[in-house]
């Protein structure tokens, strides 16, 4: 590793499990940091009592450095009219599921990065924070990055990447098309702008001074090393982790992951409201795959939460969201620290 990424991260090996919201928590991010690479601890669905507690854990099992991520999304009002449309198309599944869609809440539970969190994670000094959709304000960025915190984003075109550059990102995840879930894109919502890992990283690593992060399709040793080989300087590994003793994927993503179902994955933003790649179920397939009567992203989950959860409650995974990459190959039961030694012997 060269001296700019080791002062990035701070860990031994270049390698992060990045941060997966919902399948994993305090568990992963400890075995990976324990390992040599860096942790990541998703915090973009969990309340300020349960970051501190996190964060705790955290500290309490490793003196290694760790990673903290938010969403950093712009929140907008909920919007009745489009509720009202979306529950109309929604209408055949709540009645088989026999949910009744005016009990459901107005409230969504991903909140942007903010003052308040700031407060609260303000006194562990985390090392390193990566975000998702963009940069908070320059005020909230400036505070963080007071704490001598290192803080980077997700570029998912060349345009965004020399954004979060201009910005005051000191590292670039350059988040390929391949990559499982939300895809971080920001400055624009065409999702024919998306290119795959081994055409954006170089674009990046051509145009950006800090150093180049690879994401998407990365699930073993070659994968780092191509990626090394295009231009990055580390690499950030998701889905590869999905079936690791210490994540906390479900049944219902693990069986899915483990069946033929995962060759074909897809964007969809029925679940939440933006795009994000997932194994093709029925919700994803009969909805179509990007629905413009979707509610605004974090909204759209008001909807989808109940229908999941009754589904599941039937067996089945009808509505739930099977976030994964197109590259499942590196995905096996084992642990965290032995996939992040294997990954790094490249
Ligand atoms: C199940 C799952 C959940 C994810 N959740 C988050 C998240 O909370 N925050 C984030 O920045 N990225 C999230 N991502 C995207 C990853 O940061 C990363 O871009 C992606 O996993 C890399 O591609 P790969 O899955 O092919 O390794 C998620 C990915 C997966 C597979």
């Amino acid at each position: 590793m060269n001296n700019k990424i080791m002062a990035l991260l701070g860990a031994e090996l270049p390698i992060i499990q990045a941060p997966m919201a919902g399948v994993q928590g305090s568990e992963l991010a400890i075995a990976v940091s324990e390992a040599g690479g860096l942790g990541s601890l998703p915090c973009g669905m969990l309340s300020v009592g349960q970051i501190v507690s996190e964060i705790e854990a955290i500290r309490a099992a490793t003196t290694r450095p760790y990673n903290l991520n938010f969403f950093c999304h712009h929140m907008p009002e909920f919007d009745q009219h489009q509720h009202a449309k979306w529950r109309e198309v929604l209408a055949p599944y709540f009645d088989s599921l026999d949910i009744d869609p005016a009990a459901l809440p107005n409230n969504a539970s991903r909140l942007p990065f903010n003052h308040d969190i700031a407060d609260a994670i303000e006194p562990f000094r985390p090392p390193f924070i990566s975000f998702h959709f963009g940069l908070p304000d320059p005020l909230l960025l400036a505070r963080v990055k007071g704490w001598g915190t290192k803080v980077v984003s997700s570029a998912t075109t060349l345009k965004e990447a020399l954004w979060l550059e201009a910005n005051g990102a000191d590292g670039i995840i350059a988040q390929g098309l391949e990559a499982g879930g939300h895809r971080g894109m920001f400055l624009s919502d065409d999702i024919t702008t998306q290119i795959g890992t081994a055409s954006l990283v170089p674009q990046i690593a051509h145009h950006v001074d800090v150093p180049v992060i690879a994401a998407g399709g990365i699930g073993d040793s070659g994968g780092v090393k191509a990626a090394m080989l295009l231009g990055a300087a580390a690499v950030q590994v998701g889905t590869a982790y999905l079936l690791c003793d210490e994540a906390n994927t479900s049944v219902f993503h693990r069986s899915a992951i483990l069946s033929d179902r995962a060759e074909h994955t897809a964007l969809t933003n029925i679940f939440s409201g933006r795009p994000a790649r997932g194994i093709v179920n029925r919700a994803m397939a009969e909805l179509d795959y990007m629905n413009p009567l979707a509610p605004t992203f974090p909204y759209a989950s008001i909807e989808a939460a109940p229908l999941r959860s009754h589904a599941e409650q039937q067996g089945r995974d009808d509505f739930s969201p099977l976030w994964c990459g197109q590259n499942t190959s590196g995905c096996k039961a084992i642990s965290a620290g032995e996939l992040t030694k294997a990954l790094a012997k490249y």
